[in-house]
C-alpha cells in the first residue's frame, strides 16, 4: 500500500517572522513514507524555525503545511502531534526528577490522548535505544546530554508517530553518542518511521539521510541526494560550515 514515494509531510512556500523580522521565505520541503531527510544550513538558517512553523509552535503568514493529505497550516501543535507527527524540539524537554522508565510512562500517557493510537512498547523502544534499557530505573538528571537526547526521542516514539522532526538530534554529542544517535535514526526508519531532522554537520546527515535540503537566511538554497551534496562542493563551501 504505502510506497517509498507516498508523500508524508509537505510544505509550499511557508513565511515565518518573530516580531517584525521575518526569518522563513517561502520554504518548500517534502517528506515522503519511509524517508529520512535532513535540513541543513548554519547557525540562524531558518532549521528550527522551519520546523516549527510545521508544527504550528510558531505561525507561518503563508503558505500550507499538509500531513498525510491534510491541510493542517494554522494547527495547534497537539493537535498535529495527534494526527501523528513527532516533534523532538532543540531544548530537551524531559522531567529531570523522574527516572528514565517514569519519563517514557509520561510518553506513554500523553498518547492514550489520540483515539485509535496503540502506544509503544517499552521492548520495541529499547532495540532502538539499548543504552535507555540499561538506565531505565536511573534519575534524567543523572544522564548524560546525550542519554537525555535519545530519552526525549525516545518519549515522542512513546505516541506511536507516522513520522518525527528531529531538531539537530547530533548537536553537542561525543563522537560515540553521535554514533549511538546515527543508528537510532536508522532504527526507525527501519521501523517505517519517516523522518526530517535538521543538521549542521554533514558528517551525521550522510550516515543517515536519504536526501538533503540546504536552507539559508530562510530558504531552500539546494535540495538533492545526501550523496550529491556531499560531493557539491561549491554548495557545501556557501551554505554549510564544512
Ligand atoms: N525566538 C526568537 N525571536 C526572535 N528571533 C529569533 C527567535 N528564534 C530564532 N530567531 C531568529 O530567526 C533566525 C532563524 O533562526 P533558527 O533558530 O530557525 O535558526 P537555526 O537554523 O535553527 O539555527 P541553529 O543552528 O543556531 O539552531 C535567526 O536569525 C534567529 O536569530
Ligand atoms: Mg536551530
Amino acid at each position: 500500500m504505502s510506497t517509498a514515494s507516498t508523500t508524508i509531510l509537505e510544505t509550499r512556500g511557508i513565511a515565518a517572522a518573530y516580531g517584525h523580522a521575518q526569518v522563513l521565505f517561502g520554504v518548500d520541503v517534502t517528506l515522503r513514507a519511509g524517508e529520512v531527510v535532513a535540513l541543513m544550513g548554519r547557525n540562524g538558517a531558518g532549521k528550527s524555525t522551519t520546523l516549527k512553523a510545521i508544527m504550528g509552535v510558531v505561525p507561518s503568514q503563508a503558505g500550507t503545511v499538509t500531513f498525510e493529505g491534510q491541510d493542517v497550516t494554522g494547527w495547534q501543535p497537539y493537535r498535529i502531534a495527534r494526527l501523528g507527527l513527532g516533534y523532538v524540539p532543540e531544548d530537551r524537554r524531559i522531567f529531570t526528577d523522574l527516572t528514565v522508565y517514569e519519563n517514557l510512562e509520561v510518553g506513554r500517557k500523553s498518547a492514550a490522548g489520540s483515539p485509535g493510537k496503540e502506544p509503544w512498547s517499552l521492548d520495541r523502544l529499547f532495540a532502538i535505544f539499548p543504552n535507555l534499557a540499561e538506565m531505565k530505573g536511573r534519575r534524567a538528571s543523572a544522564m548524560s546530554g546525550g542519554e537525555q537526547q535519545m530519552l526525549t526521542i525516545a518519549r515522542t516514539l512513546m505516541g506511536n508517530p507516522h513520522a518525527v522532526l528531529l531538531d539537530e538530534p547530533s548537536e553537542g554529542l561525543a563522537p560515540v553518542i553521535v554514533e549511538q544517535m546515527a543508528d537510532a535514526v536508522l532504527a526507525m526508519k527501519a521501523q517505517g518511521i519517516a523522518v526530517l531532522l535538521s543538521e549542521q554537520n554533514l558528517y551525521f546527515a550522510s550516515a543517515v539521510s536519504d536526501r538533503a535540503y540546504v536552507i539559508e537566511k530562510g530558504a531552500i538554497r539546494y535540495e538533492g541526494t545526501t550523496e550529491d551534496l556531499e560531493a557539491n562542493d561549491e554548495i557545501r563551501e556557501a551554505y554549510l560550515s564544512v
